[in-house]
């Protein structure tokens, strides 16, 4: 066999999330799009805002020299020092250039952090559910994830945190708005994390880092005000994302921040300029970097998620369904009536509703619901969802 076993391994479980949006393509060629209730991906339907094709147009009108040229590793000094002065002005704290990344999505930014990072047997620490593509991320680069469990709300157990602290962990790894559950973590318990960390750095003689994938920054509800990272804990680096804030996935945009409080910040942004050129990123895409260096206070409007977010949750919550409330991101993660998740999911999708086992996040006897969908497909899946709440005794 010409594929390695690791990943032959790893195709296996393949991920749950691509089984059910090729499920999604089976129905809707059998019974019709508008008939296929499809919540299986985190795939925005939003356009982008039009401040972004302004800014297309704007740079496509007036080509300078050059523009299609590599560049240093770490992204046009620009953009960089554009998206610093706007870290500036939300954090206090005083950002450069120098310690902007831009790279490839969040999914490069964290791959060059983790690259940066970490040696053969760390660990990483990161609550469970947590994003399905962790593992694999924290894997390439020799470590290993070390999952802990939230509480009923998925709010962070810190205790639980503290405790799997011990001498090989590099990094903690948190997701705030949070993927799959929706949940904003608390400046509070944020704050805790961060003397949890120096604690745990002083007693262990190393730094850990605070890793923070921040891919869902501005998709915030309710007015509520995202806490700021950065002034928890000095070694914290934040991994950024215009895939859902743009709306603009395909074009893989992104970049990494590292806190100007940060120990080594100057050799931490070098060697993630070294892995965005080693990992065969090179640097992020030049077209893109241009654009998103003048839209940093720009985004979709979040208003129909959140229009979406009361939608999807006052009817699950009428129908029986028990759901945490999101303060943020696009997901719902409900509990299932019954323990096994995968039998659930296949009960809905016999009503062609397709959602995500929770098992697929490290969190079984839940179903995620990515509703970044047209109005329609919400509204449709209603009858489905109640169906199923009857039928499991839910009321
Ligand atoms: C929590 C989280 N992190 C990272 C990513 C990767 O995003 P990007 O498209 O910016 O690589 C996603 C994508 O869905 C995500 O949900």
């Amino acid at each position: 066999m010409t594929i390695s076993m690791k990943i032959q391994k790893a195709l296996e479980g393949a991920s749950w999330i691509r089984k059910m949006f090729e499920e999604g393509d089976r129905l809707r060629r059998v019974y019709g799009h508008e008939k296929v209730f499809d919540f299986s991906l985190g795939n925005p339907i939003v356009e982008p805002p039009e401040e972004f094709f302004a800014e297309l147009r704007r740079v496509a009108q007036n080509p300078i020299p050059g523009m299609c040229r590599y560049m240093v590793n770490s992204g046009y000094a620009e953009t960089r020092s554009n998206i610093a002065s706007t870290l500036s002005e939300e954090t206090g704290l005083p950002f450069t250039e120098g310690q902007i990344i831009m790279s490839t999505g969040a999914a490069g930014g964290l791959n060059i952090v983790l690259k940066s990072i970490l040696d053969p047997g760390d660990e990483v620490i990161a609550p469970s559910p947590c994003f399905v593509e962790y593992t694999f991320y924290v894997d390439n680069h020799g470590g290993t994830l070390k999952l802990v469990e939230t509480r009923e709300d998925f709010s962070l157990d810190l205790e639980a945190i503290e405790g799997a602290i011990g001498k090989k962990t590099k990094a903690v790894l948190i997701n705030s708005p949070h993927n799959p559950t929706g949940v904003v973590y608390s400046e509070e318990s944020l704050i805790q994390l961060g003397e949890i960390l120096a604690r745990k750095s002083k007693q262990y003689g190393k730094t850990i880092c605070l890793l923070c994938d921040e891919a869902y920054k501005k998709i915030v509800y309710d007015d509520l005000k995202l806490p700021d990272v950065f002034s928890v804990y000095d070694h914290c680096i934040a991994i950024n994302s215009h895939s859902k804030d743009l709306s603009i996935p395909g074009e893989r945009i992104g970049f990494v921040a590292i806190s100007p409080l940060a120990e080594e910040k100057e050799k931490l942004a070098d060697a993630m300029a070294f892995s965005n050129r080693t990992l065969g990123f090179v640097n992020a895409p030049a077209l893109m970097q241009r654009l998103v260096g003048k839209l940093g206070h720009v985004s979709v409007d979040i208003s129909e998620y959140q229009e979406k977010r009361d939608l999807l949750f006052n009817s699950l919550v009428d129908f029986g369904y028990s759901v945490v409330k999101p303060m943020g991101a696009f997901y719902l993660f409900p509990r299932c009536p019954i323990d096994d998740d995968v039998v659930f999911v296949k009960a809905l999708q016999a009503k062609n509703i397709l959602t995500v086992p929770g098992r697929g996040f490290g969190k079984p006897g839940h179903i995620r619901i990515a509703y970044c969908v047209e109005r329609w497909v919400i509204e449709n899946s209603f009858e489905g969802f109640r169906e199923l709440a009857i039928e499991y005794g839910l009321k």
